[in-house]
């Protein structure tokens, strides 16, 4: 039987550039995470997703690689990823390495070689293709909204850009783009890692036909991902379990952005030896008020979309379980209430996910509820795509420039990119230096040091969840039954096992509501309270009438036979 470690694992998943810097270049770099793995792992994390750290002209801050083999400098040497990597599975944690094969940069030796000349032996590495006379090859638009073509000057061709015009998409049709790839993953296996995130998964095969991209605008689709099928990328992502994965025995999660739970399922499905689960984005997208005024989001909504995935990927395959990364504004601001119910609410969410069926993933400060800033002036940004948004909108289009303001700062990537805020000094203890972006102002209360310190703390409370998941199998295998659906404000649904139930019970909403569990859901075993984030009586008789649920509360009953 394979390995299946993740299946049970929790995962932390740290940004470098803005999690501890040691040597006050105000950049968060891999000495200032060896110096934190104590903190990861006394939350019980099992893992790290390292977001990356190779070479890079930092146009996307690492997403646009520019040598897969080399350590930016930035975050250090060679000799300290190694020490990284070391020191890691001393404390028991794998490091799960962050692979982007979509693109490079356009100042990786590869493109570098292939723009001058159309002999070069790097040509075919990337897309090129003559102009029309309307100009570029096609009407697509990369992921900010500008054309994905650029225009090479010396050999006259175009090349193809799905993200910023330096982020140059490589022709997986061309086999020595396969072979490096492939040589690349097993020079990082040699040094010691133990999976891999996928960055842009399916987006490597692109239609050559070129299909128009307008043709899908103000459609139900997106037209990127009309134009770039993941169908495409599934015999070269199973090609590379054969020669890699399984072969290595790597755990492997894939951004698919976009997959429906049924394309998850192709992925994930263990007989078509593809990965082990994929990251989609569809349950994040509820943020529009559902009929609830008290809650956020469309709660019904949510509850739907988390179903989906739960049943579809039940049997076969594998969830991801998450609410952020280092590309989403931070949850607790977004679904929950960064104000006076700050730490409820973030535990909460916390619990609504964590005790569902999956692999969960926590993104750095998330633990410690750390919640969106205000960025106030554009010089404040750091997140290229914001920055091109707004010049777009406010010099191109000529749209009000506070409003661009606000609108960019509630859904830039630096939101999630703040420095973790570890103590109440400078700088929230992230650097000595000036930081590269600025801290979140609320460090002087929402800080590691304070929330160790405190056993009622968010992070005490993630800590708990992860220990429920390690120790009652439920958590891991039992399958999941939603509660209510049509309820607005409160999320519960149960985990049937073989011997055991468990009952969460969530509350996504500001105003003390009341709710009833329908009788066919409470087993007829023996039940506890294990976790709530209010304190109230271990008495899950309660539960047989209707409860008063007090502002983002949550509960986590579990039922079996009496020992
Ligand atoms: C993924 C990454 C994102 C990056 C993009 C292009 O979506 O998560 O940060 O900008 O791919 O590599
Ligand atoms: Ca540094």
């Amino acid at each position: 039987m394979a390995n299946e470690w993740w299946k049970t694992a929790v995962i932390y998943h740290i940004y470098p550039r803005s999690f501890q810097d040691s040597n006050a270049d105000g950049i968060g770099d891999l000495q200032g995470i060896i110096s934190r793995l104590d903190y990861v792992k006394k939350l019980g994390a099992d893992a790290i997703w390292l977001s990356p750290v190779y070479k890079s002209p930092n146009v996307d801050y690492g997403y646009d690689v520019s040598d897969h083999r080399a350590i930016s400098e930035d975050y250090g040497t060679m000799t300290d990823m190694e020490e990284l990597i070391f020191e890691a599975n001393r404390h028991g944690l794998k490091i799960i390495l962050d692979i982007v094969y979509n693109h490079t940069s356009d100042q990786h030796r590869w493109f570098l070689d292939a723009k001058g000349s159309k002999n070069s032996p790097y040509r075919d590495f990337y897309h090129w293709r003559p102009g029309t006379p309307g100009g570029p090859p096609s009407d697509w638009k990369s992921t900010y909204h500008t054309s994905a073509w650029e225009f090479d000057e010396a050999t006259g061709e175009y090349y193809l850009h799905m993200n910023s015009r330096r982020q140059v998409d490589l022709n997986w049709e061309n086999p020595a783009v396969i072979h490096e790839v492939k040589e690349m993953m097993i020079y990082w296996i040699r040094k010691g890692v133990s999976g891999f995130r996928i960055d842009q998964l399916g987006h490597i095969d692109k239609k050559k036909s070129l299909p128009s991209y307008e043709q899908y605008v103000d459609k139900e689709a997106d037209p990127h991902v009309e134009i770039i099928k993941d169908e495409g990328a599934h015999p070269y992502v199973r090609h590379l379990n054969e020669a890699i994965f399984s072969k290595y025995g790597m755990m492997t999660v894939g951004e698919s952005g976009s997959a429906t739970p049924e394309e998850a399922l192709l992925y994930t499905d263990p007989d078509r030896k593809e990965v082990n689960m994929v990251f989609s984005f569809e349950h994040l997208q509820v943020e529009e008020a559902g009929s609830e005024a008290s809650v956020k989001i469309d709660l019904v909504e949510l509850k739907t979309i988390m179903e989906k995935w739960q049943k579809t990927l039940e049997k076969k395959g594998w969830n991801t379980l998450f609410w952020s990364n280092h590309d989403e504004p931070r949850i607790v601001t977004r679904f929950g209430d960064d104000g006076e119910y700050r730490a409820a609410s973030a535990k909460m969410l916390a619990a609504t996910l964590h005790m569902m069926k999956g692999t969960p993933y926590i993104y750095q400060g998330e633990e410690i509820g750390m919640t969106n800033t205000e960025f106030e002036s554009i010089d404040e940004f750091r997140d290229s795509k914001a920055i091109t948004e707004f010049h777009q909108r406010h010099y191109e289009q000529d749209e009000n420039k506070e409003k661009v303001l606000a609108d960019i700062s509630k859904s830039s990537r630096d939101q999630a990119r703040t420095p973790m805020q570890w103590n109440a000094e400078e700088n929230a203890g992230f650097t000595d230096g000036e930081p590269w972006i600025k801290v979140n102002d609320n460090y002087l209360s929402v800080n590691v040091e304070q929330a160790l310190d405190d056993p009622e703390s968010i992070f005490w409370f993630y800590h708990a969840l992860i220990d429920i998941r390690k120790t009652q199998p439920v958590v891991t295998d039992g399958t999941f039954q939603l509660i209510e659906r049509d309820h607005p404000a409160v999320f519960a649904y149960t985990r049937k096992g073989e011997e055991q139930t468990l009952l969460v019970i969530s509350h996504f909403g500001k105003e003390p509501v009341s709710f009833e569990v329908e009788r066919e859901h409470l087993p007829d075993l023996f039940g506890r309270l294990l976790l709530s984030n209010y304190p109230i009586e271990d008495d899950p008789s309660v539960l047989t009438e209707p409860i008063e649920l007090q502002p983002y509360e949550t509960r986590i009953y579990l039922f079996e036979k009496q020992a």
